[in-house]
């Protein structure tokens, strides 16, 4: 009976921390996915997707400028290729 209990107090306490941890994991991932998928998806139309090591942060913001306008991408768009770019070096 006591063993019962306390398995039951250790799921308690577990279910919920394993909730939290992996609701935050998934956003980060989410986040990070969308730009990664925009780039995958919209930078291969013209040219080898360059990869996210080849340019700085700084070349990245401005290349990102000037592939917003051929590309036809909107500024959210943008700005999470960008980010995802930036983030990987
Ligand atoms: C509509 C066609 C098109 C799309 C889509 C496109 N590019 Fe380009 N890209 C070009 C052309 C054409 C050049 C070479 C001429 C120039 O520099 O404008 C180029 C050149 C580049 C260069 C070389 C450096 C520079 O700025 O000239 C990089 C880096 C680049 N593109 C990154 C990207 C990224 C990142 C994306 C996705 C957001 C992308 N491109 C989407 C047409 C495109």
């Amino acid at each position: 009976m006591k063993t019962f209990k306390k398995i039951k107090l250790i799921l308690l306490i577990a279910v919920p921390v394993s909730l939290i941890g992996s609701s935050c994991v998934t956003t980060n991932k989410i986040s990070n996915v969308t730009g990664a998928l925009l780039w995958s998806e919209n930078c291969i139309r013209c040219h080898n997707a360059p990869s996210p090591t080849d340019f700085t942060d700084i070349q990245w913001g401005k290349i990102g400028m000037h592939m917003k306008v051929r590309a036809n991408l909107t500024d959210d768009e943008t700005k999470k290729i960008v980010e995802f770019l930036q983030s990987a070096n």
